[in-house]
C-alpha cells in the first residue's frame, strides 16, 4: 500500500504540575492545567511523539491564554521546536514549548496543543469497487504519550460517522454517537502507552497532490500573480473492477461514494483574472463566488476522481499589489499565505517560489516553520540578468500550514523604470527607422507631394535649359549679325548684308516667338517663383540686345553706303557697341546663375 493518507488532527490541554527534576514534571490531566509542583522556575515543556507517527506530523502549534473560562483572554501562540534532549528513549521525538513566563513552584497553565498528522488513515481493504464505502484503520495509544507523569486523562476519538467495524476494547472505554473514548485514567507514569486500534468507514475525499508548485510572481506596476500547478491522487483505497459513468451518473451518491468530484478555493478577497484549466485546455465547470473577506471558487474535474486516480491542473489568479507588499524601513515586505488556498488537502511536496522583480537584493523570507530555502533565476520578456526567485519547500503541508510568511526584499524604483525605458528607447528608434523608411521612400512613391514638388522642380529646371538654349541661339545670330559687318567693311557687299540682316530679324522673332511657352510655363510653376527673375531679365536685356544691335548694324550698314570713313563709322556707333559690350557681359552672367540651378 504506497498511500495511507488523510490527516488526523488532535487537539489536547494539557495541564502540568512541575517538581525539580524534569522527570517529576506530572501532567495532572490531560485537558486541564499545568503546574509546578516543585521549587525550581520551569521554563520549557516537552511533547513526545513515536517516531513512526513523527515522521507524518504536518504541523504543530501551541496556544496557550491567560485567564479561564469567560474571562479567557486571547490566545498567543507559543515557539514549539523539535528538540532531542539527552537521556531520552530513541523511539521517541521530542517538541519543546516555550512557556510565556517562568512556571514558580505550585504554578499552573494551560496549553492547548494542536498537532496534525498526514497518511495516518490506511484503508482497509486496500482495493475496493466503484459502489463500496470505504474503510480505514486508525492506530494510535490510549494513554497520552508524556515524558512527565500524568495525574489524570481522557481521550476522544471523533470519526466522521458511518459504519464502525471495530474498536480496541479497554476496561473504560464507549461509544458514544460517532465519538469513542478511552479514560479516565488516573495516576499513570511517564511514558505510559498502550496500543489501539479503529476499523471505521470514512468516506472523505483524501485529496492529496503528490507536489503542488505555487508560482507568486510581484510586479511593482500593482499585481500579484500566483499559479498553482497541482498533481492531485485520489488517496483512499484502489479502485478495482473498472468504473462505469453510467453508474456513476444515475446515483452518484451510491455508485461513487469514496469519489470527488469537486474541489474548494478560498482565494484572497479581490482575487482577479481567475483561471482553472487542466493539460487538455480551459475548464468552464467551475463557479466563483465571493464578498470582501474572501472569494470563493469551485472547481469539477473533467471525472470523478476514485481511489489511486490522478488528475493535474492549474489555477491562476491575480491579487492586488498594496494588500500584500508593504514598504518597512527602505525595504519591501511581502505578506501572504504559505499553503494552498484548497480545502482539505494534504500536500506531499510543496514549492513556493516568489519570483521578484528585476533588480531585487538583500532578499531573506520569515517562514514560522522550518523549509528548504534556495534562490534560482527566472528570465521572462525584457529582463537583462532575470528575475530572482526564492525558493521555499515543505514536505508534508496540511491547511493548517497555510499562514503568513513575509519575504523581505530591497527594490529601488528605478530599476522600475528600466524595462519601460528599455520600451521607449526600442519604440524610438523604430519611429526613427519608420522615419528613414518613409523619408526613402518619398523619392519612389509616386503620389506623394514631395514625388510631384521633385518632378515640377526638374520641369522647371528643363524649361530654364530650353530658355538658354534659345537665347544662345539668339546670340549665335548677333554673332553672325556681326561678322557681316567685318565682311562688308571688307568686301563692300552692302546687299547682302542687307539681306542677312533681313534673315537674322525673322530668325531672331522666330526664337522669341518660341520663347513665349516657356515663360508662360515658368508663370504657371511654383517652383520657378525665385529664378522667374531672373529669366524674364535675361530675356529683357536679349530684347534690348536685339533692338540695339539692329540699330548698330542698320547705322553701319548707312554709314557705309554714304562712304564715310572708317574712323567715323567707328565714332558714330562708340556709344552703342559700349551699350552692347555691358548687355552681353550682364547676360552672360545672367545665363552662368541659371545655368547653375
Ligand atoms: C476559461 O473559462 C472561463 C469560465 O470558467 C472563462 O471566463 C474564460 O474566459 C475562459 N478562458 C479562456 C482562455 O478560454
Ligand atoms: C501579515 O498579514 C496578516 C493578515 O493580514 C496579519 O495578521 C499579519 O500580522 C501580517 N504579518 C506581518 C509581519 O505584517
Amino acid at each position: 500500500m504506497a498511500t495511507s493518507s488523510r490527516f488526523a488532527f488532535f487537539l489536547f490541554c494539557l495541564s502540568l504540575l512541575y517538581s525539580t527534576a524534569l522527570s517529576d514534571l506530572v501532567i495532572s490531566r490531560v485537558d486541564r492545567r499545568v503546574e509546578n509542583g516543585g521549587n525550581e522556575i520551569a521554563s520549557e515543556v516537552l511533547l513526545a511523539f513515536p517516531n513512526m507517527q513523527a515522521k507524518n506530523l504536518a504541523a504543530i502549534k501551541t496556544f496557550y491564554s491567560e485567564g479561564k473560562g469567560k474571562e479567557k483572554g486571547s490566545s498567543v501562540s507559543l515557539p514549539t521546536t523539535l528538540v532531542e534532549p539527552k537521556g531520552m528513549p530513541q523511539e521517541l521525538t521530542f517538541y519543546s514549548v516555550s512557556l510565556p513566563k517562568g512556571l514558580g513552584k505550585g504554578g499552573a497553565i494551560t496549553l492547548d496543543v494542536l498537532s496534525v498528522f498526514t497518511h495516518s488513515l490506511q484503508p482497509f481493504p486496500e482495493e475496493i469497487t466503484q459502489a463500496d464505502v470505504q474503510l480505514v484503520l486508525y492506530q494510535d495509544s490510549a494513554y497520552y504519550l508524556s515524558p512527565y507523569k500524568v495525574k489524570m486523562q481522557t481521550l476522544g476519538i471523533r470519526l466522521p460517522g458511518g459504519r464502525v467495524e471495530s474498536y480496541t476494547k479497554h476496561p473504560n472505554s464507549k461509544l458514544v454517537d460517532s465519538e469513542i473514548r478511552y479514560g479516565p485514567f488516573e495516576k499513570l507514569p511517564a511514558f505510559s502507552y498502550s496500543p489501539i486500534v479503529l476499523h471505521f468507514e470514512n468516506n472523505n475525499p483524501f485529496a492529496v497532490a503528490h507536489e503542488l508548485l505555487r508560482e507568486i510572481e510581484i510586479s511593482h506596476w500593482g499585481n500579484v500573480q500566483v499559479t498553482e500547478h497541482y498533481t492531485l491522487v485520489h488517496g483512499g483505497a484502489l479502485t478495482k473492477g473498472g468504473f462505469s459513468r453510467l453508474d456513476y451518473q444515475a446515483r452518484p451518491a451510491i455508485r461513487g461514494v469514496s469519489s470527488f468530484n469537486h474541489l474548494i478555493f478560498r482565494l484572497p478577497p479581490r482575487a482577479h483574472s481567475i483561471y482553472y484549466r487542466d493539460e487538455i485546455g480551459n475548464i468552464s465547470t467551475s463557479h466563483l463566488w465571493g464578498d470582501s473577506r474572501k472569494t470563493q471558487l469551485e472547481i469539477e474535474p473533467r471525472f470523478p476522481i476514485f481511489g489511486g486516480w490522478q488528475t493535474s491542473f492549474t489555477v491562476g489568479y491575480g491579487l492586488p499589489l498594496q494588500d500584500f507588499l508593504f514598504k518597512l524601513d527602505g525595504k519591501y515586505m511581502l505578506n501572504i499565505t504559505f499553503g494552498s488556498p484548497m480545502d482539505e488537502v494534504v500536500i506531499d511536496n510543496l514549492i513556493v517560489k516568489i519570483v521578484l522583480p528585476e533588480g531585487s537584493k538583500g532578499i531573506f523570507a520569515a517562514v514560522p516553520f522550518p523549509t528548504k530555502q534556495a534562490e534560482e533565476i527566472k528570465y521572462s520578456h525584457l529582463d537583462i540578468v532575470g528575475r530572482p526567485v526564492l525558493v521555499l519547500e515543505k514536505n508534508n503541508v496540511v491547511p493548517e500550514d497555510n499562514i503568513y510568511f513575509q519575504v523581505y526584499y530591497q527594490f529601488s524604483k528605478i530599476s522600475l523604470l528600466r524595462e519601460p525605458m528599455m520600451l521607449i528607447s526600442g519604440f524610438f528608434l523604430l519611429f526613427v527607422a519608420c522615419i528613414v523608411y518613409i523619408h526613402t521612400d518619398m523619392s519612389i512613391s509616386k503620389s506623394s507631394a514631395s514625388y510631384i514638388a521633385k518632378i515640377q522642380s526638374e520641369e522647371v529646371q528643363a524649361t530654364v535649359q530650353q530658355v538658354l538654349n534659345i537665347i544662345n541661339q539668339c546670340l549665335a545670330v548677333h554673332d553672325k549679325l556681326e561678322a557681316s559687318l567685318r565682311d562688308l567693311s571688307r568686301t563692300g557687299d552692302v546687299q547682302s548684308c542687307k539681306t542677312l540682316r533681313r534673315t537674322a530679324d525673322a530668325q531672331l522673332k522666330e526664337l522669341v516667338k518660341e520663347l513665349k511657352p516657356l515663360t508662360t510655363f515658368l508663370h504657371h510653376s511654383p517652383q520657378a517663383s525665385h529664378i522667374l527673375p531672373k529669366v524674364e531679365e535675361l530675356i529683357a536685356k536679349e530684347k534690348d540686345l536685339q533692338d540695339k544691335m539692329m540699330l548698330k548694324h542698320s547705322t553701319v550698314v548707312d554709314c557705309f553706303e554714304k562712304k564715310y570713313s572708317g574712323k567715323d563709322i567707328e565714332n558714330r556707333i562708340a556709344p552703342q557697341q559700349q551699350k552692347l559690350t555691358v548687355l552681353r557681359q550682364e547676360m552672360d552672367d545672367l545665363h552662368e546663375f541659371l545655368d547653375e540651378i
